[in-house]
């Protein structure tokens, strides 16, 4: 079980290694992790490429902020995912670019926004859930992450950009590059003749790699 300097350290680099890769600009984005008395997050407007460990705002197991600097406005939607979800231990939330495009098309399904289009997808983001648009930190928001979180670890957030829960912070971060990836994919893949996973191939995948 890692202490809670090393979970810190672990947000860090692990927040700079997405901005430097280009998957968090600005001061998009925010990383919670899961402690045994509360949660470590990411604080409002900072940059996650440039995310200070002792500045990390430290929340007690209601939420309220007990040292740092002030959390992320999207901390409600964050323990949605917490609230509903047993195994969460931390939770990634970016405006990547291409699942930021995918939220922007119209005439997606809701209850699962990718066509399968390879293994990983279907093992790591699974069924991905869309929730209408609400503004950024809107409690709304929280509630409509809330109704799906149960049933899906991944969600697209209209027009906005995609949340993943994961059973560790490793776990998380890999689930939401695999998320953009398949966006980018899907994107690519746009016009052309697709030939996605079959049913009995996805079923094989979730047996075989129970989320
Ligand atoms: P915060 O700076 O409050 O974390 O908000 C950034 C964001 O990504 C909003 O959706």
């Amino acid at each position: 079980m890692a202490t809670e300097d090393q979970l810190r350290e672990q947000i860090v680099l692990l927040g700079r290694s997405l901005y430097d890769r280009g998957l968090a600009h600005g001061s998009a984005g925010n990383i919670s992790v899961r402690l045994a008395d509360g949660w470590l997050m990411s604080p409002t407007s900072s940059c996650l490429g440039r995310l200070d460990p002792a500045r990390l705002s430290r929340l007690d197991a209601n939420g309220r902020l007990l040292a740092g600097d002030a959390p992320s406005k999207e901390t409600f939607l964050h323990q949605a995912m917490y609230g509903q979800r047993a195994d969460c231990g931390a939770v990634v939330h970016l405006h990547s670019v291409h699942a930021v495009a995918v939220s922007c098309l119209d005439g997606l399904d809701a209850a699962n926004v990718f066509a399968p289009i390879t293994a990983y997808a279907v093992m790591q983001v699974g069924r991905l859930a869309l929730v209408p648009y609400y503004p950024p930190g809107d409690l709304a928001l929280a509630d409509a992450v809330r109704a799906v979180a149960a049933r899906h670890h991944s969600v697209l957030l209209a027009n906005h950009g995609p949340v993943v829960a994961g059973t560790s912070l490793d776990a998380a971060v890999n689930a939401i590059e695999e998320l953009e990836q398949t966006a980018r994919l899907t994107l690519l893949l746009h016009g052309h003749r697709t030939r996605p996973l079959t049913a009995a191939q996805v079923a094989e995948l979730e047996r075989r790699f129970p989320g």
